[in-house]
């Protein structure tokens, strides 16, 4: 079977809607076609600075969300970055392979170190795309299912695999991103032309998979639209339409085309109502689901360790040759 790699960042209790329909309902649904690895990537979280407690809360958090939208961990591998050592090794040696230069090009680390103060801003930041790089060449992963936003990290994942190829003979498989047009970037609901996210300025903008129902709700009565009042997909003219328009029609499985017909003539406070009871109705049982599981954080570690286990042996595997090819002496 191919590989896929894909895997997200614990840094809030909540996953929130552009996380699910970007990456994880796809996820779900090339369990069964792909070797599948999903993790749950705490040494990413920490390139910004985190506190313990709630990190450990959230990591379960994040993985507990996973397996409630679907993710079965008896036939994907759900695991733990930080369980696996080989994360950190690999990173370390494509650290050296990476040019300062090259680097410097990514674009989220010079959106993220401007919000955080260049000053304050960690090296770990820096090199968060390059650790991003050893998770999917480890798996040799031919497919990494993400948003748009993480493009240019799967970009610079290929040209450290191929430079890596050329220089020590074939080592990793070069992945491919997959990164579906309709639904590659859902926007925030205050500011439509910005992407929904975790650090977004108010949490007006942003809906939750574990918020309640009625916070959704209002969330969703009250995002920005425009003044003309025509049920129409536009994303220069219309963002904010355009953007409850797409959350629509991907969750229901519909044409944006057909739902622009069956509004027409209606008002906008008629569609964001029924994208409200589309949005509660994906998000319940997901959340409950969710609160179940965390009721027994035990079982949760116990399947998380074990694919860690799993995820370890393919790892080490890829880790070893790396070193092998490098002339880093083994340990005998
Ligand atoms: P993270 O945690 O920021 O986001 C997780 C996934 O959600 C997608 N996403 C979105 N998709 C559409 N619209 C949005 N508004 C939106 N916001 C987020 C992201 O594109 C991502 O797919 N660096 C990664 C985590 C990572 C990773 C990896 C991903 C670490 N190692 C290896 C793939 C492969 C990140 O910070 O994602």
């Amino acid at each position: 079977k191919p590989v896929i790699f894909s895997g997200m960042q614990p840094s809030s209790d909540s996953l929130h809607l552009g996380n699910y329909i970007g990456a994880l309902s796809q996820w779900v649904g090339m369990q069964q076609t792909f070797d599948a690895f999903f993790c749950v990537v705490n040494l990413h979280a920490i390139t910004v600075p985190q506190d313990p407690a709630s990190l450990v809360k959230r990591t379960r958090s994040t993985a507990a969300q996973y397996i409630a939208a679907g993710i079965d961990p008896e036939q994907s591998t759900l695991f733990v970055q930080s369980h696996v050592p080989a994360h950190a090794e690999l990173a370390w040696v494509l650290n050296t392979l990476t040019g300062f230069g090259e680097a410097s090009r990514m674009t989220q680390f010079k959106d993220k170190s401007q919000r955080h103060g260049s000053d304050t801003a960690s090296v770990g930041l820096f090199t968060y795309p390059i650790l991003m790089a050893a998770d999917i060449l480890l798996y040799q992963a031919d497919t990494v299912p993400v948003g748009e936003d993480q493009r240019q990290h799967v970009e610079l994942t290929r040209d450290l695999a191929e430079r890596f190829n050329t220089r020590y003979g074939q080592t990793f498989t070069v992945p491919t991103p997959q990164i579906l047009k309709e639904t590659a970037k859902i926007y925030d609901l205050q500011d439509p032309t910005a992407k929904m996210s975790k650090s977004a300025a108010t949490e007006a903008g942003l809906l939750s998979i574990l918020d309640d129902p009625a916070v959704t709700a209002k969330k969703i009565m009250r995002a920005v639209t425009d003044t003309d009042g025509e049920i129409r997909f536009d994303r220069e003219l219309k963002p904010g339409v355009s953007n409850l328009l797409t959350i629509f029609a991907v969750l229901a499985g519909r044409t944006v085309e057909s739902i622009e017909r069956e509004f027409e003539g209606r008002g906008y406070g008629d569609l964001k109502k029924t994208i409200a009871e589309q949005v509660t109705n994906t998000f319940t049982p997901i959340r409950e689901r969710t609160n179940e599981l965390l009721t027994d954080p035990a079982e949760l570690d116990r399947i998380l360790a074990k694919a860690a286990d799993r995820a370890s042996e393919v790892a080490e595997k890829t880790l070893a040759t790396v070193y092998d090819r490098f002339g880093l002496l083994r340990r005998r």
